[in-house]
Parts: C-alpha cells; structure tokens; sequence
C-alpha cells in the first residue's frame, strides 16, 4: 500500500475528510525540494512527473483542440478530427460548442490523457496569421462566449482544457522571440478578453502561455500578465503551463507564476537549478511551493489520485462522433454567393458534374500541432460518389498542382559510399566528435535522423545515375548553415541560421527551387554539408536549437510545370454543372508559419483555374476550404461560392450535405474578408520588424471589423454574413429599458420569422456602439450578443438576447476599470456587421466603473 493510500485509510478510520484536497498541505510538507522541482516540470513530451514515494501519480495531456492526437506528432493511432474552432465559430452554435467539448472528453479518454491542450482562442488579427484557423475569430466576445461552452462541455466529462496561448500570440513569424507592442486598450479590450470570458464563466484547469514576448516581457515570465491581470483580477485557479519549450528563465517565470515547464525533461527547471535558485534566495520556498501546489491541484481535479492508470492509447471510431463532426462541419459552412440560386443542387435532376481542383483532397484541418491523424478523411469525391451512386456522371479534373516542398530525393538510382542504394550520412555530436558514419535511404533527407541533440554537422553523400535524360526541379531547405554541392559544384548554399526553424520542422518552410537538367549513364556526386556553431538562441525555442537538419527534394519539370488547366475545362464543358474545390492543404495554413499573402496557393494557379472553369461553364461553383479569408479575383465570374473552412473527418459528407440541400447553410463569417491585403489595418505591421524582433499593434482597438465598419468599400464580406437557401425577417424588436440608471443588463426581445419554403437557421447579431462623441477613439459598433435560431417555413419565434454593462465598457487606463461613460449608445439588431436592420437608442444616466 502506497503512503498516501494508508493516510487515507488513517483519515477513513477517523471518520476525517478523505478528500484529495485535504491532502496537499501534507503532500507539501512531505515533499523534498528535489520533489517539488520535479513536480513542477514535464518527465516528457506528453506527462508530468509522478512522486511515487508519496502516491503523487503523473498526469498525461495531448492536443488539441479539434482532437486529441495522442503521443505521436505522426505514425500514431487515428483519432476523430472535428472541425477547426474557425469552422465552429461560424456555427454561430453555442450548444454545438458544448456538445463537441464533451466529445472532444471521450476522444481524450481514449488517448489516455486527462487534460486537452485547448481551445486556441487568440483573435485573427490578421488573415495571414498561420494558426488562425486554430482560433475562433477576429471578434474577442464570438470567442469568448464559444471556448466557454467548449471548455464547459469538455470538463463536465471529467477532462481539463488548456485555454491557449496567453497572450497576444497572433503571427507565427518569429513567434519564440517576436516582442507584441500592444497598448493597454487593445490589450484588454481585443487580445485578454476571450481569455477573460472563458476564465471567469467556464473555468478551465490550465492555461498554456504563448511562446512571444508581450510588451517587453517573455509571457512565461509575465508578472502582470500571469499574476496580477489572471489571478489577481480574473481570480483564475488553474494551473499554468508553458507553451512546448516556452520557458525561457528559471526563478523569473516561477516567481512571475508559471507553475509547469512543459516538456520535459526540462532545460531550466532542472532539480540543481532550481535548488540553487532557492539556496541564493532568487525564489522562496513560499512561492515554490504555490507552483507545485496548483501542480497537484490539477491532478486532483482530474481524478488521478483515485486512479494512477494512464491507458493506453486506443482508436475508437465511434458513429457518433461521425455523425456530430458530419452535422458540425456543415453548421459551420458559409454560403457567401447563390446567384440564381443555383445551390442546392436537385440530385435528382442533376446529370453529371465536373469535380476540379482539390475534389479528391482531404482538407479537414490545418498543419501543425492541430493536425490530427483523422479516422476517416473523406473527401469531396468519395462523399458525392456515396451520395449520387451512379446516376450522376462525375467528371474529375485535376487542374492545378499546389504542393509547397517538393517530394523527398527519393533513393531510386542513388547509390551510398559503400554502392548501396541510399544515401550515406555522417553525423557529429558534441559529446561524440568522432561519431562513426551511419547508413540509411531516403528517409536521411528529412530532418529526424540527425536531429539530436547535440549534433553539431551532418554530411550526407550519395551518387544519383539518372537512367534518363531530364531536368529536375531541386528544392533545398535547412536549419543551420548549409550547402549542397553536385559533382562539387554549388547548387544552394545558405549561409545564415534558419529563419523559420519552426516552420522547417513542421516542413512548411519556404524552400529555394532551381532547375537542373541531369543526362542518362552520368554520375552525379551529390554532398549536402550542414552545420551549427551556436544557433542564436533568440531564434529558436529551447527545443528546437538542439537541432540541425536539412530537406532536399525533387521533381521533373515536365510534371512539375505540366498545364493541367485544358483537361479541366474539357470536364467542365461536358458537365451540367462544375465545381471547383479550392483552399488550402495543412502545409499552406499550419502552425509555424504564416501565410505570405492572402491568395490561394500557389503563384495563382488556383485563381487561374478557376477562371478557366467558369469561362467554360457559368454554372460554375467554388467550394474554398481554408480557416482565413483569401482574395477571391474571379468572384463575379463564378455562381457560387461555399466557404467550408476545415470541417473535420467528414468534410466531404459535410460539404456534399450543403451542396445538396440536405443541409441548409446557417454560418456566418467570423471573420471580415476583405477585398485585398492592402485593405487589412494590420497590413503595415505584419509580421513586424522582424529583424529587431517587434511588432506593433498599431491599429490599435481597430482589428477586423471594428476597422472596416468605417471602410465599407474595402470589405468584399463582412463579419457575421452568411447567405441561406430560405429567407427571414427581422420584427419587433424592443429593449427592456431606454435609459440605465446602474449597473444593469439591457434586454432586447425580437421576433424573426423564416420567410422562405425551406427549414433554416439565422443567427441575429447585437452590435453596440457610443452615439455620443467621445473622447476616446472607439470602433462603431461592437458584437454584443448573439442568438441562433432554427426555423421551420413560415415559423416565427420570439429572440430574447441579454446585453451585459460590460459590453458598454472601455478598458480606461488611468483608472484601471472598466468604464462606462455618461450618453446615448444604440444597440442594433443586424445579421451581419454592415447589415443592420433596427437600432435603437439607450442612454446610461450617470457614469460608473466596473472592476477588471
Ligand atoms: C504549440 C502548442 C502545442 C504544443 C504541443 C507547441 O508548438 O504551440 O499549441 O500544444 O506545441 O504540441
């Protein structure tokens, strides 16, 4: 029987509380500061170190936040992939939110994991940012409101969330050393308040800090951020953990309040460090032990006291779970064109239809650390092949190639230094200058092999024998300083540190192409040297500096630049109707990168062909699968155009389901598209200086719609539009009280009534914004509220919304509160930023403040 087994059979013989909470003032006096430094740190990549001395069990987590992948970034057991918090923020559903939470809990159960690394909740402020599609919106209440349902749902099943990244954590340029200049409005108002709103209505166990520095300090080791704004003033009760490698100090991030150094085995909090850093006084052994109190508060939370076992990993693929993701996904979908109401389609009258571009692509979730190896990843082609049979001819053309890094210099005709098929590699580590040569195929040219750490070069060598003449597209890409020589002629060089190890890592990383032309029988020595002598720490996070590496692709020229365009609108012109599936594929939008620009992928080719298909056919429908607004040149060109962001495992179905009618597209855009970057107020500072490091939010208050509410022209669709295959009104609407003498929440009731033949859903939007002049600059309106409501043909229902004080509030600096100014403000019920259909006045008689 372990130690804290037989306490709790001294307290049950004492008839004493044998609640694992009243066990943590003893656990810590039991502890030895070897075990609480310990505690307060990641065995590895995915667990917590256990006590076993003193019956402390160790806890596992895993990502997140649309799954919950388990211990393997690939090669894993599958896992249900819902849709992307973008797609289930354009549901508008706050019990969708709920419901996929509690699901999320069981997928997590399976994985073995008691706390999920989720929801990823920063606002988009701009679309290029890489892991936007992560995020709910550019609207801080939209995201706020929905991580709490999610977070509800996914902790009433006995699973922690892990609310991410705390804060200001919008690009992923230089994301590990990027200083974000925020004033202290924006602060508040934009980029803490999801924070703010999930913490104090659904307290989630943990909260994951974001790798960046914010206002010239790391958030790992962020005093005000961590200590005074999230326990202070939120009172959060959690625990904190550091982004993967984002621990950057030892005594500053534990006195700032950062409780856990993920992962682990740590590079700071090791067991000396943090022992001499209480030997010289640098940290107290009072506020050590807040660390690892809030350690073992989660452990308890999560129920690992009563049960130590951390199953293994499973993959159940449960039909519920399908079907929820299918229902989901289409929820989410945003119909933001139907002329002629060309959608939906009548599968019973539709002959033949031409499936182009990304039809036989999985697209249901983005790259990175929230991709998931999917239980099932129907695509377009395969959902309408299940949906029609075959009673509709589907013509399927290809017409544009979007891959971003070349495929791997495979080992065919590649010969090692020994003449054995594959490439011969040589690695030297620190601890092991002369480390002898390894051999492998071609598996080598990818970066795991040597990335160890410690390795300080790797020569990889191999001799290619083309047995025909062709010419090569050659794409190189690298961590470290490098160069690739053929028959000892330079082909690429780099010669600085990597910019984007990130990115490298997750292969999303720009790579340099050049054209090379190889003849039959000849022998091309091909040497690829790289080496680091110290990466520059600023660059890199703790993890990834231990690591060199390089990536050398290829491909013919021939198919490479192959015009796939023709047998496209050949499929068009035979088909009754055609569609083209755009987006991107998770190398395009992914963590660790974001994206160059706001067009689709790749060099216009998408573009093109779209134009192609519809000048070949006018019933010509884009079905665009991305989780950020793109440019869309060819809009007045086409019929019709579905936004389905990243749906999840059963994106085809999903899709298939709006396009036929099945479903009737209720989502509404989270997030403005604009008409062209340019248009964006971020555009000037974005991604920052990035060569000193900073980025200013310049614009302020003033992200998404906040800007263009002001600029109408520049928006090609606005936030919270979404078209549907039925029509509503809007009636009656009126507000509980037209002056406020308090503190009090205004009540607006309207009717909405579904005009059209078909079921569907609206989702009615409260805005406020101040009538009055102010002295502070403030956006036009702002999303105070919202409902969604399902209506059957001809029905009616009345709308009840609530809108809290706060919503009238500004962040006042001077004060530190929340204040409300004196003067008329209208509330106005719209069904999307620009769309508004009354506004009514309330005017708040004297001023007050709300505490932060
Ligand atoms: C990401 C986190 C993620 C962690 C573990 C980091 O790179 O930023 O969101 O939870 O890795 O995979």
């Amino acid at each position: 029987m372990s130690p804290s087994d037989r306490l709790h059979k001294v307290y049950r013989s004492l008839g004493t509380d044998t609640s694992p909470q009243s066990d943590i003032p003893y656990l810590l006096s039991q502890l030895t500061l070897d075990e609480k430094a310990s505690l307060i740190a990641g065995a590895d990549l995915w667990t917590t170190n256990p006590i076993p001395r003193l019956g402390i069990p160790k806890l596992k987590v895993s990502d997140g936040p649309n799954g919950a992948r388990g211990d393997q970034f690939e090669g894993g057991l599958t896992s249900a992939c819902f849709p992307a918090s973008v797609s289930l923020a354009a549901s508008f559903d706050r019990k969708l939110a709920e419901k996929i939470g509690q699901s999320l809990a069981e997928e997590a159960k399976t994985k073995g994991a008691r706390v999920l690394l989720g929801p990823t909740v920063c606002p988009h402020r701009d679309p290029r940012g890489g892991r936007n599609f992560e995020s709910f919106s550019e609207d801080p209440y939209l995201a706020g409101e929905l991580a709490s349902h999610y977070i509800m749902g996914l902790q009433r099943e006995g699973i922690g969330a892990t609310i991410k990244h705390y804060a200001v954590n919008e690009q992923e340029t230089r994301r590990f050393s990027i200083d974000a200049r925020v004033g202290q409005r924006a602060l508040r108002e934009i980029y803490l308040k999801p924070f703010e709103m999930a913490i104090k209505k659904a307290d989630p166990w943990a909260v994951m800090t974001s790798y960046n520095i914010v206002n010239g300090v790391h958030a790992d080791a962020n005093q005000f951020l961590l200590s005074k704004v999230l326990r202070e003033q939120w009172g959060f009760k959690g625990l904190v953990m550091s982004d993967w490698g984002g621990t950057n100090s030892i005594s500053q991030s534990i006195n700032a309040g950062l409780d856990l150094e993920m992962p682990g085995p740590p590079v700071h909090r090791t067991r000396q460090n943090v022992t001499s850093a209480i030997q010289s006084g640098e940290i107290l052994e009072t506020t050590l032990n807040k660390r690892v109190e809030a350690v073992l508060r989660l452990l308890q939370r999560a129920g690992s006291f009563d049960n130590h076992e951390i199953p293994s990993e499973q993959a159940i693929d449960r039909p519920e779970h399908q079907r929820l993701i299918r229902k989901a996904g289409a929820e989410g979908m945003v119909l933001l064109k139907n002329e002629k109401k060309i959608l939906p389609l009548d599968k019973s009258t539709v002959k033949s239809i031409a499936m182009i571009g990304l039809a036989k692509q999985y697209l249901g979730h983005g790259g990175g650390s929230a991709s998931v190896k999917s239980h099932r990843k129907i695509t377009p082609y395969q959902a309408f092949e299940d949906c029609l049979g075959s009673s509709v001819e589907l013509n399927y053309a290809q017409g544009a190639r979007i891959i971003k890094s070349l495929p791997v210099f495979g080992a065919d005709n590649v010969f090692d230094d020994d003449g054995v098929p594959g490439f011969t590699l040589r690695v030297t580590r620190r601890s092991d200058k002369d480390g002898g040569p390894s051999v492998s195929n071609s598996s080598t040219a990818q970066l795991k092999p040597f990335a160890c750490p410690g390795a300080v070069t790797a020569v990889m060598t191999g001799t290619y024998r083309p047995s025909v003449d062709c010419v090569e597209y050659l794409a190189f890409g690298c961590i470290g300083k490098a160069k690739l020589c053929i028959n000892e002629e330079m082909v690429f060089s780099q010669a600085d540190d990597s910019v984007d190890v990130m990115a490298f890592m997750l292969g999303t990383a720009a790579e340099e192409t050049k054209l090379y032309e190889f003849s039959a029988g000849q022998e091309y020595r091909i040497r690829i040297e790289c080496h680091v002598d110290e990466l520059a720490k600023k660059d890199v996070s703790p993890i990834s500096s231990k690591m060199i590496g390089f990536r050398f692709g290829k491909m013919l020229q021939s198919d490479h630049d192959a015009d796939l365009i023709p047998a496209a609108v050949d499929a068009a012109k035979r088909s009754e109707v055609a569609i083209v599936f755009v987006g991107h594929t998770p190398a395009w939008e992914t963590e660790g990168a974001d994206r160059q620009n706001m067009d689709l992928p790749k060099d216009g080719s998408l573009d093109r062909l779209i134009a192609a298909t519809a000048q070949a056919n006018p019933k010509t429908i884009v079905v665009n699968s991305t989780g950020s607004p793109i440019t869309m040149p060819w809009l007045s060109q086409v019929a019709a155009v579905l936004q389905a962001w990243f749906p999840g495992q059963e994106a085809g179905h999903s899709i298939a389901d709006v396009i036929f009618g099945v479903t009737n597209p209720g989502g509404k855009l989270p997030v403005t598209f604009p008409r062209a970057i340019t248009d964006c107020p971020t555009y000037a500072n974005f991604p920052g200086d990035i060569n000193n490091d900073r980025v200013e939010y310049a614009e302020g208050t003033f992200v998404g719609y906040r800007h263009y509410d002001s600029l109408p022209d520049s928006v090609l669709f606005p936030f919270g539009f979404g078209l549907s295959y039925t029509s509503f009104e809007i009636s009656g609407v009126e507000l509980s009280a037209t002056s406020l003498t308090g503190v009090q929440p205004v009540g607006v009731t309207l009717d909405v009534k579904n005009t059209g033949t078909v079921p569907g859903s609206q989702v009615v939007q409260i805005y406020v914004g101040a009538a009055f002049v102010s002295e502070i600059d403030r956006p036009k309106k702002t999303l105070a509220g919202f409902e969604k409501v399902h209506l059957s043909p001809g029905e009616t229902q009345k709308v009840q919304i609530e809108i809290s004080p706060q919503s009238l509030a500004y962040w006042n600096q001077d004060r530190g509160t929340w204040s409300v100014d004196a003067g008329t403000y209208m509330i106005s019920v719209a069904t999307s930023s620009l769309d508004v259909s009354v506004a009514l006045p309330v005017t708040v008689v004297t001023p007050f403040q709300l505490e932060p």
